[in-house]
Protein backbone atom coordinates (compact mmCIF):
# COMPACT_ATOMS: atom_id res chain seq x y z
CA UNK A 1 0.00 0.00 0.00
CA UNK A 2 1.31 3.44 -0.92
CA UNK A 3 1.57 6.06 2.14
CA UNK A 4 0.67 9.49 1.04
CA UNK A 5 1.88 12.81 1.74
CA UNK A 6 0.00 14.15 5.13
CA UNK A 7 -1.99 16.89 3.78
CA UNK A 8 -2.66 18.80 6.52
CA UNK A 9 -0.26 18.86 9.58
CA UNK A 10 -2.33 19.11 12.73
CA UNK A 11 -0.09 22.39 13.56
CA UNK A 12 -2.19 23.77 10.82
CA UNK A 13 -5.58 23.18 12.80
CA UNK A 14 -5.43 27.07 13.77
CA UNK A 15 -4.66 29.79 16.40
CA UNK A 16 -3.81 29.15 20.36
CA UNK A 17 -6.75 28.88 21.81
CA UNK A 18 -7.94 31.92 24.29
CA UNK A 19 -6.14 32.39 27.32
CA UNK A 20 -8.03 30.80 29.62
CA UNK A 21 -8.66 28.92 33.53
CA UNK A 22 -9.99 25.45 33.06
CA UNK A 23 -11.46 24.43 36.73
CA UNK A 24 -12.43 20.80 36.54
CA UNK A 25 -15.58 19.28 38.89
CA UNK A 26 -14.48 15.68 39.03
CA UNK A 27 -10.78 16.44 38.32
CA UNK A 28 -9.64 13.10 40.28
CA UNK A 29 -12.33 11.13 38.12
CA UNK A 30 -11.68 8.50 35.22
CA UNK A 31 -12.67 11.11 32.36
CA UNK A 32 -10.08 13.85 34.13
CA UNK A 33 -7.45 10.96 34.22
CA UNK A 34 -8.37 9.07 30.78
CA UNK A 35 -9.08 12.15 28.21
CA UNK A 36 -9.35 15.87 29.51
CA UNK A 37 -5.57 15.46 30.90
CA UNK A 38 -3.88 13.93 27.63
CA UNK A 39 -6.58 15.67 25.41
CA UNK A 40 -4.74 19.14 26.85
CA UNK A 41 -1.76 18.06 26.62
CA UNK A 42 -1.91 16.93 22.71
CA UNK A 43 -3.42 20.06 21.93
CA UNK A 44 0.03 21.57 24.04
CA UNK A 45 2.19 19.48 21.62
CA UNK A 46 0.54 21.49 18.50
CA UNK A 47 0.92 24.67 20.23
CA UNK A 48 -3.13 25.46 20.66
CA UNK A 49 -3.03 26.04 24.39
CA UNK A 50 -2.62 29.38 25.56
CA UNK A 51 0.33 30.21 27.24
CA UNK A 52 -1.80 32.08 29.74
CA UNK A 53 -3.68 28.77 31.27
CA UNK A 54 -4.20 27.12 34.47
CA UNK A 55 -6.27 24.09 35.15
CA UNK A 56 -8.34 24.30 38.91
CA UNK A 57 -9.22 20.94 39.56
CA UNK A 58 -12.32 20.39 42.39
CA UNK A 59 -13.49 17.48 43.55
CA UNK A 60 -14.59 15.20 46.81
CA UNK A 61 -11.09 13.28 47.27
CA UNK A 62 -8.64 14.92 49.73
CA UNK A 63 -5.55 15.26 47.28
CA UNK A 64 -2.82 17.76 48.12
CA UNK A 65 -1.50 19.76 45.28
CA UNK A 66 1.89 18.04 45.08
CA UNK A 67 -0.19 14.86 44.44
CA UNK A 68 -2.43 16.04 41.94
CA UNK A 69 0.15 17.52 40.04
CA UNK A 70 2.24 14.11 40.05
CA UNK A 71 -0.99 12.24 38.94
CA UNK A 72 -1.32 14.36 36.31
CA UNK A 73 2.16 13.77 35.13
CA UNK A 74 1.25 9.91 35.41
CA UNK A 75 -2.21 10.13 33.40
CA UNK A 76 -0.81 11.95 31.25
CA UNK A 77 2.39 9.17 30.40
CA UNK A 78 -0.33 6.90 30.31
CA UNK A 79 -2.47 7.55 28.19
CA UNK A 80 -1.42 10.27 25.89
CA UNK A 81 -0.69 7.38 23.24
CA UNK A 82 1.81 9.53 22.18
CA UNK A 83 6.06 9.83 23.39
CA UNK A 84 5.55 12.33 26.22
CA UNK A 85 7.63 15.80 26.43
CA UNK A 86 8.49 15.78 30.19
CA UNK A 87 9.02 19.56 29.23
CA UNK A 88 5.45 20.18 28.30
CA UNK A 89 4.39 17.42 30.92
CA UNK A 90 5.56 19.46 33.66
CA UNK A 91 4.43 22.77 32.22
CA UNK A 92 0.80 21.37 32.82
CA UNK A 93 1.24 20.11 35.87
CA UNK A 94 2.97 23.50 37.25
CA UNK A 95 0.24 25.66 35.93
CA UNK A 96 -2.34 23.03 37.65
CA UNK A 97 -4.07 23.51 40.78
CA UNK A 98 -6.46 21.46 43.48
CA UNK A 99 -8.92 21.57 45.86
CA UNK A 100 -11.07 19.50 47.68
CA UNK A 101 -14.69 20.46 47.76
CA UNK A 102 -18.43 19.45 48.73
CA UNK A 103 -20.13 20.46 45.88
CA UNK A 104 -23.13 21.05 47.89
CA UNK A 105 -21.18 23.54 49.64
CA UNK A 106 -21.53 27.43 49.37
CA UNK A 107 -18.54 28.22 51.56
CA UNK A 108 -16.46 25.75 48.83
CA UNK A 109 -17.55 27.63 46.24
CA UNK A 110 -17.13 30.90 47.88
CA UNK A 111 -13.34 29.45 48.39
CA UNK A 112 -13.21 28.76 44.71
CA UNK A 113 -14.12 32.02 43.67
CA UNK A 114 -11.08 33.13 45.79
CA UNK A 115 -8.73 30.96 43.79
CA UNK A 116 -9.86 31.85 40.83
CA UNK A 117 -9.40 35.61 40.94
CA UNK A 118 -5.93 34.66 42.45
CA UNK A 119 -4.94 32.40 39.61
CA UNK A 120 -6.53 35.02 37.38
CA UNK A 121 -4.09 37.47 38.83
CA UNK A 122 -1.63 35.25 38.23
CA UNK A 123 -2.12 33.78 34.92
CA UNK A 124 -3.31 37.21 33.22
CA UNK A 125 -6.48 34.89 32.04
CA UNK A 126 -8.37 38.41 32.28
CA UNK A 127 -11.40 36.49 33.09
CA UNK A 128 -12.06 33.96 31.03
CA UNK A 129 -12.62 30.87 32.97
CA UNK A 130 -14.51 27.69 31.28
CA UNK A 131 -16.17 24.46 34.08
CA UNK A 132 -16.29 20.85 33.09
CA UNK A 133 -18.53 18.83 34.92
CA UNK A 134 -16.81 15.65 34.85
CA UNK A 135 -19.18 14.55 37.34
CA UNK A 136 -21.61 12.27 38.09
CA UNK A 137 -25.08 13.56 36.46
CA UNK A 138 -27.06 13.99 39.77
CA UNK A 139 -24.57 16.86 39.98
CA UNK A 140 -25.08 19.33 37.18
CA UNK A 141 -27.64 21.28 38.34
CA UNK A 142 -25.96 21.87 41.92
CA UNK A 143 -23.00 22.73 40.36
CA UNK A 144 -24.00 24.79 37.55
CA UNK A 145 -26.25 26.65 40.41
CA UNK A 146 -23.65 26.96 43.15
CA UNK A 147 -21.41 28.48 40.32
CA UNK A 148 -24.02 30.98 39.44
CA UNK A 149 -24.51 31.61 43.12
CA UNK A 150 -21.14 33.03 43.45
CA UNK A 151 -21.45 34.95 40.43
CA UNK A 152 -18.93 32.98 38.89
CA UNK A 153 -20.57 32.14 35.55
CA UNK A 154 -21.39 35.76 35.18
CA UNK A 155 -19.61 37.52 31.71
CA UNK A 156 -18.35 41.01 31.54
CA UNK A 157 -16.91 43.14 28.64
CA UNK A 158 -14.18 40.63 26.45
CA UNK A 159 -13.92 37.75 29.73
CA UNK A 160 -16.19 34.56 29.09
CA UNK A 161 -17.67 31.59 31.12
CA UNK A 162 -18.33 28.55 29.51
CA UNK A 163 -19.86 25.02 31.45
CA UNK A 164 -19.26 22.14 29.20
CA UNK A 165 -21.70 19.34 30.25
CA UNK A 166 -21.27 15.85 29.68
CA UNK A 167 -23.41 13.16 29.05
CA UNK A 168 -25.97 11.95 30.16
CA UNK A 169 -27.70 14.54 29.61
CA UNK A 170 -31.03 13.41 31.27
CA UNK A 171 -32.45 10.33 31.39
CA UNK A 172 -35.55 10.13 29.59
CA UNK A 173 -37.53 13.28 27.81
CA UNK A 174 -38.86 15.13 30.92
CA UNK A 175 -35.38 15.10 32.68
CA UNK A 176 -33.86 16.34 30.02
CA UNK A 177 -35.99 19.10 29.55
CA UNK A 178 -35.80 20.08 33.59
CA UNK A 179 -31.89 20.07 33.15
CA UNK A 180 -32.05 22.28 30.14
CA UNK A 181 -35.11 24.78 32.70
CA UNK A 182 -32.15 25.04 35.29
CA UNK A 183 -28.66 25.67 33.97
CA UNK A 184 -31.02 27.89 31.34
CA UNK A 185 -32.36 30.15 34.74
CA UNK A 186 -28.87 30.94 35.03
CA UNK A 187 -26.90 30.06 32.06
CA UNK A 188 -27.37 31.49 28.44
CA UNK A 189 -27.83 29.12 25.62
CA UNK A 190 -24.20 30.54 24.17
CA UNK A 191 -22.68 29.82 27.35
CA UNK A 192 -23.86 26.35 27.73
CA UNK A 193 -21.47 23.54 25.62
CA UNK A 194 -23.16 20.15 25.74
CA UNK A 195 -20.87 17.52 24.86
CA UNK A 196 -20.83 14.15 23.09
CA UNK A 197 -17.57 12.92 22.23
CA UNK A 198 -18.47 11.40 19.25
CA UNK A 199 -18.44 14.62 17.61
CA UNK A 200 -14.58 14.90 18.46
CA UNK A 201 -14.11 12.17 16.48
CA UNK A 202 -12.65 13.16 12.93
CA UNK A 203 -14.76 11.05 10.81
CA UNK A 204 -17.87 11.84 12.52
CA UNK A 205 -16.61 15.85 11.45
CA UNK A 206 -15.64 14.58 8.16
CA UNK A 207 -19.72 13.20 7.03
CA UNK A 208 -20.32 17.28 6.33
CA UNK A 209 -16.96 17.46 4.49
CA UNK A 210 -17.20 14.99 2.43
CA UNK A 211 -20.87 15.61 1.79
CA UNK A 212 -20.72 18.69 1.20
CA UNK A 213 -17.48 19.52 -0.31
CA UNK A 214 -17.71 17.06 -2.53
CA UNK A 215 -20.13 17.41 -6.08
CA UNK A 216 -20.69 14.05 -6.53
CA UNK A 217 -22.15 12.29 -3.88
CA UNK A 218 -24.90 15.13 -2.59
CA UNK A 219 -26.95 14.11 -5.85
CA UNK A 220 -27.46 10.72 -5.31
CA UNK A 221 -28.28 11.30 -1.51
CA UNK A 222 -31.61 10.75 -1.38
CA UNK A 223 -34.30 8.27 -1.61
CA UNK A 224 -34.13 7.98 -6.11
CA UNK A 225 -31.02 6.65 -5.30
CA UNK A 226 -30.62 5.52 -1.76
CA UNK A 227 -32.31 1.52 -0.42
CA UNK A 228 -32.06 2.12 3.08
CA UNK A 229 -29.49 2.95 5.60
CA UNK A 230 -27.47 1.08 8.44
CA UNK A 231 -25.52 2.80 11.41
CA UNK A 232 -24.19 0.20 13.40
CA UNK A 233 -21.78 0.90 16.91
CA UNK A 234 -20.93 -2.53 17.78
CA UNK A 235 -18.25 -2.76 20.61
CA UNK A 236 -16.70 -6.11 21.38
CA UNK A 237 -15.83 -5.01 25.49
CA UNK A 238 -18.61 -5.17 28.19
CA UNK A 239 -19.76 -2.94 30.89
CA UNK A 240 -16.42 -3.85 32.26
CA UNK A 241 -16.59 -2.20 35.68
CA UNK A 242 -19.44 0.27 34.77
CA UNK A 243 -22.24 -1.85 35.98
CA UNK A 244 -23.71 0.21 38.60
CA UNK A 245 -24.25 3.21 35.65
CA UNK A 246 -25.43 0.95 33.16
CA UNK A 247 -27.86 -1.09 35.02
CA UNK A 248 -29.99 2.36 35.06
CA UNK A 249 -28.75 3.21 31.26
CA UNK A 250 -29.00 0.39 29.47
CA UNK A 251 -27.62 0.42 25.46
CA UNK A 252 -30.49 2.64 24.51
CA UNK A 253 -30.30 5.54 27.16
CA UNK A 254 -26.51 4.72 26.87
CA UNK A 255 -25.98 5.23 23.05
CA UNK A 256 -28.87 6.19 20.69
CA UNK A 257 -30.50 9.89 22.01
CA UNK A 258 -27.04 10.81 21.97
CA UNK A 259 -23.97 9.16 19.86
CA UNK A 260 -26.25 7.58 17.31
CA UNK A 261 -28.74 9.83 16.28
CA UNK A 262 -25.37 12.37 16.04
CA UNK A 263 -24.60 10.32 12.96
CA UNK A 264 -27.65 9.77 11.65
CA UNK A 265 -28.33 13.54 12.04
CA UNK A 266 -25.05 14.37 10.14
CA UNK A 267 -26.11 11.61 7.16
CA UNK A 268 -29.32 13.03 6.39
CA UNK A 269 -29.21 16.31 7.48
CA UNK A 270 -29.76 19.04 4.28
CA UNK A 271 -26.72 21.30 3.35
CA UNK A 272 -26.20 24.08 6.31
CA UNK A 273 -26.89 27.96 4.58
CA UNK A 274 -22.68 27.94 6.67
CA UNK A 275 -20.69 26.31 9.11
CA UNK A 276 -21.67 28.38 11.58
CA UNK A 277 -22.81 26.64 14.98
CA UNK A 278 -26.56 27.76 14.33
CA UNK A 279 -26.66 27.04 10.55
CA UNK A 280 -24.91 23.33 11.44
CA UNK A 281 -27.31 22.94 14.44
CA UNK A 282 -30.30 24.17 12.56
CA UNK A 283 -30.33 21.64 9.95
CA UNK A 284 -29.53 19.10 12.63
CA UNK A 285 -32.01 19.66 14.93
CA UNK A 286 -34.70 19.88 11.47
CA UNK A 287 -33.88 16.24 11.03
CA UNK A 288 -34.02 14.79 14.45
CA UNK A 289 -37.89 16.60 14.43
CA UNK A 290 -38.51 15.01 10.95
CA UNK A 291 -37.32 11.35 12.20
CA UNK A 292 -41.17 9.88 12.74
CA UNK A 293 -42.10 9.64 16.47
CA UNK A 294 -42.91 5.44 16.76
CA UNK A 295 -46.40 4.57 18.04
CA UNK A 296 -45.92 1.96 20.99
CA UNK A 297 -47.60 -0.56 18.78
CA UNK A 298 -44.64 0.11 16.79
CA UNK A 299 -42.45 -0.38 18.98
CA UNK A 300 -43.11 -4.03 19.04
CA UNK A 301 -42.39 -4.81 15.66
CA UNK A 302 -39.32 -1.86 14.91
CA UNK A 303 -37.54 -1.93 18.14
CA UNK A 304 -35.51 -5.37 19.28
CA UNK A 305 -33.71 -5.11 22.49
CA UNK A 306 -31.16 -7.93 23.80
CA UNK A 307 -28.65 -8.89 26.75
CA UNK A 308 -25.82 -10.62 26.16
CA UNK A 309 -25.05 -14.26 28.16
CA UNK A 310 -21.71 -16.00 28.61
CA UNK A 311 -20.05 -16.71 24.84
CA UNK A 312 -16.67 -16.31 23.38
CA UNK A 313 -15.22 -12.72 21.78
CA UNK A 314 -12.46 -13.72 19.89
CA UNK A 315 -10.82 -16.57 21.50
CA UNK A 316 -11.61 -15.46 25.01
CA UNK A 317 -14.31 -16.75 26.83
CA UNK A 318 -16.40 -13.94 29.05
CA UNK A 319 -19.34 -13.92 31.31
CA UNK A 320 -22.49 -12.91 30.64
CA UNK A 321 -24.03 -9.41 31.84
CA UNK A 322 -25.89 -10.57 34.79
CA UNK A 323 -22.69 -12.35 36.26
CA UNK A 324 -20.75 -8.78 35.67
CA UNK A 325 -19.88 -6.70 38.52
CA UNK A 326 -22.55 -3.85 40.25
CA UNK A 327 -24.70 -6.36 38.03
CA UNK A 328 -28.11 -7.21 39.27
CA UNK A 329 -28.03 -11.44 38.58
CA UNK A 330 -31.87 -10.69 37.38
CA UNK A 331 -31.28 -7.71 35.28
CA UNK A 332 -32.91 -7.03 32.64
CA UNK A 333 -31.38 -4.03 31.15
CA UNK A 334 -30.49 -4.16 27.71
CA UNK A 335 -27.52 -4.39 26.07
CA UNK A 336 -28.33 -4.58 22.29
CA UNK A 337 -30.46 -2.36 20.87
CA UNK A 338 -31.85 -2.39 17.14
CA UNK A 339 -34.24 0.36 15.74
CA UNK A 340 -35.86 0.98 12.31
CA UNK A 341 -36.51 4.46 11.97
CA UNK A 342 -38.36 6.79 9.22
CA UNK A 343 -37.94 9.92 8.67
CA UNK A 344 -40.41 11.91 7.05
CA UNK A 345 -39.04 14.66 4.67
CA UNK A 346 -39.00 14.91 1.21
CA UNK A 347 -35.40 13.61 1.15
CA UNK A 348 -36.30 10.78 3.45
CA UNK A 349 -39.51 9.66 2.12
CA UNK A 350 -39.48 5.03 2.46
CA UNK A 351 -35.60 4.96 2.95
CA UNK A 352 -35.48 3.22 6.64
CA UNK A 353 -32.62 4.08 8.67
CA UNK A 354 -31.82 0.98 10.74
CA UNK A 355 -29.35 1.55 13.49
CA UNK A 356 -27.85 -0.40 16.03
CA UNK A 357 -25.76 -0.76 18.81
CA UNK A 358 -24.52 -3.66 21.09
CA UNK A 359 -21.67 -4.63 23.72
CA UNK A 360 -19.73 -7.86 23.73
CA UNK A 361 -20.76 -7.91 19.70
CA UNK A 362 -17.87 -10.19 17.68
CA UNK A 363 -15.63 -6.66 16.92
CA UNK A 364 -15.50 -3.18 17.80
CA UNK A 365 -16.79 -1.10 14.83
CA UNK A 366 -18.97 1.81 14.14
CA UNK A 367 -20.04 2.22 10.53
CA UNK A 368 -22.61 4.12 8.34
CA UNK A 369 -23.51 1.79 5.26
CA UNK A 370 -25.41 3.90 2.69
CA UNK A 371 -26.86 1.14 0.34
CA UNK A 372 -28.38 2.25 -3.13
CA UNK A 373 -30.67 0.81 -5.18
CA UNK A 374 -29.89 -1.80 -7.39
CA UNK A 375 -29.28 -1.95 -11.45
CA UNK A 376 -31.96 -2.79 -13.69
CA UNK A 377 -31.33 -6.75 -13.80
CA UNK A 378 -32.98 -6.67 -17.40
CA UNK A 379 -29.10 -6.52 -19.27
CA UNK A 380 -27.75 -9.73 -17.30
CA UNK A 381 -30.88 -11.55 -17.85
CA UNK A 382 -29.30 -13.95 -20.63
CA UNK A 383 -25.65 -14.13 -18.59
CA UNK A 384 -24.61 -16.09 -16.02
CA UNK A 385 -24.98 -13.03 -13.87
CA UNK A 386 -27.77 -14.51 -10.89
CA UNK A 387 -27.86 -11.26 -9.34
CA UNK A 388 -26.15 -7.67 -8.91
CA UNK A 389 -25.22 -6.44 -5.65
CA UNK A 390 -26.19 -3.09 -4.93
CA UNK A 391 -23.79 -0.28 -4.25
CA UNK A 392 -22.91 0.30 -0.82
CA UNK A 393 -20.72 3.73 0.53
CA UNK A 394 -19.38 2.68 3.80
CA UNK A 395 -17.83 5.55 6.13
CA UNK A 396 -15.68 3.99 8.40
CA UNK A 397 -16.00 5.86 11.80
CA UNK A 398 -13.44 3.46 13.97
CA UNK A 399 -11.47 1.57 13.84
CA UNK A 400 -9.96 1.36 10.60
CA UNK A 401 -11.42 4.89 9.65
CA UNK A 402 -12.04 5.62 6.42
CA UNK A 403 -14.70 5.18 3.23
CA UNK A 404 -15.07 2.45 1.07
CA UNK A 405 -17.57 2.11 -2.28
CA UNK A 406 -19.06 -1.03 -2.82
CA UNK A 407 -19.60 -1.99 -6.53
CA UNK A 408 -19.54 -4.12 -9.24
CA UNK A 409 -16.73 -5.36 -12.25
CA UNK A 410 -16.50 -7.35 -14.72
CA UNK A 411 -14.80 -11.01 -12.85
CA UNK A 412 -11.98 -11.55 -15.90
CA UNK A 413 -13.19 -14.67 -18.10
CA UNK A 414 -15.23 -15.63 -21.22
CA UNK A 415 -18.29 -14.88 -19.55
CA UNK A 416 -19.85 -12.16 -18.36
CA UNK A 417 -19.79 -12.14 -14.62
CA UNK A 418 -20.00 -9.48 -11.94
CA UNK A 419 -17.92 -9.50 -8.33
CA UNK A 420 -17.81 -7.24 -6.05
CA UNK A 421 -15.51 -4.66 -5.50
CA UNK A 422 -14.20 -1.73 -3.45
CA UNK A 423 -12.64 1.41 -3.92
CA UNK A 424 -11.13 2.56 -0.15
CA UNK A 425 -9.76 5.66 1.12
CA UNK A 426 -7.43 4.92 4.80
CA UNK A 427 -7.23 7.84 6.73
CA UNK A 428 -3.88 6.20 7.84
CA UNK A 429 -2.32 6.43 4.61
CA UNK A 430 -3.28 9.81 3.93
CA UNK A 431 -2.90 11.84 6.81
CA UNK A 432 -0.80 9.08 9.22
CA UNK A 433 -1.96 8.83 12.72
CA UNK A 434 -1.84 11.11 15.17
CA UNK A 435 -2.53 10.21 18.86
CA UNK A 436 -5.75 11.56 19.66
CA UNK A 437 -8.35 11.20 22.75
CA UNK A 438 -11.37 12.91 20.43
CA UNK A 439 -11.75 15.18 23.05
CA UNK A 440 -8.88 17.89 21.73
CA UNK A 441 -11.38 19.48 19.15
CA UNK A 442 -13.98 19.75 21.32
CA UNK A 443 -11.96 21.37 24.18
CA UNK A 444 -10.19 23.25 21.98
CA UNK A 445 -13.59 24.65 20.09
CA UNK A 446 -15.09 25.57 23.79
CA UNK A 447 -12.04 27.93 24.56
CA UNK A 448 -12.49 29.87 21.24
CA UNK A 449 -15.94 29.65 21.92
CA UNK A 450 -17.39 27.84 18.02
CA UNK A 451 -20.30 25.45 19.50
CA UNK A 452 -20.69 23.66 16.30
CA UNK A 453 -19.64 20.45 17.57
CA UNK A 454 -21.88 20.56 20.93
CA UNK A 455 -25.30 19.94 21.13
CA UNK A 456 -28.09 22.47 21.74
CA UNK A 457 -30.88 22.53 23.61
CA UNK A 458 -33.61 21.67 21.36
CA UNK A 459 -31.54 18.53 19.76
CA UNK A 460 -31.13 17.15 23.14
CA UNK A 461 -34.94 16.83 23.28
CA UNK A 462 -35.39 16.01 20.04
CA UNK A 463 -33.05 12.86 20.49
CA UNK A 464 -34.98 11.68 23.86
CA UNK A 465 -37.92 12.69 21.94
CA UNK A 466 -37.11 9.87 19.35
CA UNK A 467 -36.75 7.28 21.80
CA UNK A 468 -39.13 8.17 24.33
CA UNK A 469 -41.87 5.75 23.03
CA UNK A 470 -39.50 2.75 23.39
CA UNK A 471 -38.40 3.78 27.14
CA UNK A 472 -42.00 3.51 27.77
CA UNK A 473 -43.08 0.20 26.41
CA UNK A 474 -40.01 -1.53 27.54
CA UNK A 475 -40.31 -0.26 30.75
CA UNK A 476 -44.39 -1.29 31.25
CA UNK A 477 -43.22 -4.61 29.61
CA UNK A 478 -39.86 -6.05 31.02
CA UNK A 479 -37.56 -8.46 28.69
CA UNK A 480 -38.77 -11.99 29.48
CA UNK A 481 -36.39 -13.75 27.85
CA UNK A 482 -32.56 -12.24 28.79
CA UNK A 483 -30.02 -13.30 27.93
CA UNK A 484 -31.19 -13.58 24.50
CA UNK A 485 -27.68 -13.52 22.30
CA UNK A 486 -24.36 -14.97 22.97
CA UNK A 487 -21.16 -12.41 23.61
CA UNK A 488 -19.20 -12.08 20.49
CA UNK A 489 -22.29 -12.55 18.21
CA UNK A 490 -23.97 -10.21 16.25
CA UNK A 491 -27.46 -9.83 18.93
CA UNK A 492 -30.48 -11.24 19.10
CA UNK A 493 -32.24 -13.27 16.29
CA UNK A 494 -34.84 -10.78 16.10
CA UNK A 495 -32.50 -8.17 14.86
CA UNK A 496 -32.10 -10.41 12.05
CA UNK A 497 -36.08 -10.58 11.68
CA UNK A 498 -36.16 -6.78 12.12
CA UNK A 499 -34.42 -6.60 8.42
CA UNK A 500 -35.41 -9.77 7.14
CA UNK A 501 -39.10 -8.60 7.26
CA UNK A 502 -38.05 -5.93 4.79
CA UNK A 503 -36.23 -8.15 2.21
CA UNK A 504 -32.75 -6.71 3.87
CA UNK A 505 -29.53 -8.13 5.73
CA UNK A 506 -27.28 -6.61 8.27
CA UNK A 507 -23.96 -5.90 7.42
CA UNK A 508 -21.92 -8.49 9.32
CA UNK A 509 -18.26 -7.50 7.96
C1 LIG B 1 -19.95 6.18 26.00
C2 LIG B 1 -20.83 5.11 26.55
O1 LIG B 1 -20.64 7.40 25.89
O2 LIG B 1 -19.49 5.79 24.71
C3 LIG B 1 -20.09 3.80 26.63
O3 LIG B 1 -21.27 5.49 27.84
C4 LIG B 1 -19.51 3.44 25.29
O4 LIG B 1 -20.91 2.76 27.10
C5 LIG B 1 -18.72 4.61 24.72
O5 LIG B 1 -18.66 2.33 25.46
C6 LIG B 1 -18.29 4.33 23.29
O6 LIG B 1 -17.39 5.33 22.89
P1 LIG B 1 -16.29 5.04 21.80
O7 LIG B 1 -15.65 6.36 21.57
O8 LIG B 1 -15.37 4.01 22.37
O9 LIG B 1 -17.03 4.51 20.61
Amino acid sequence: MIKHEVVHAPEDLGRMADRCIMVVFGASGDLTTRKLLPALYNLGRHNLLPREFAILGFAKDALTEEEFRKKIRDDIREYAGAPVSCELCDWLADHSYYMTGDFASADDFARMKLRVQELEAQHHTQGNVFYYLATLPQFFPEIVRQLAAQQLTEESEGAWRRVIIEKPFGSDLASAKALNRDIGQVLKEHQIYRIDHYLGKETVQNILIFRFSNGIFEPVWNRRYIDHVQITVAESLGVERRGGYYEHAGALRDMIPNHILQLLSLTAMEPPVSFDANAVRDEQAKVLHAIQTISPEDVLQRAVRGQYGAGLVGTEQVAGYRAEPFVDPQSSTETFVAFKLAIDNWRWADVPFYIRTGKRMPKRVTEIAIQFRSAPFRLFRDTPVEKLTPNTLVMRIQPDEGISLQFGAKIPGAHVRVGPVTMDFEYADYFGTEPSTGYERLLYDCMIGDATLFQRADMVEAGWNVVEPVLDVWKALPAKAFPNYAAGTWGPKDADELMRRDGRVWRNE
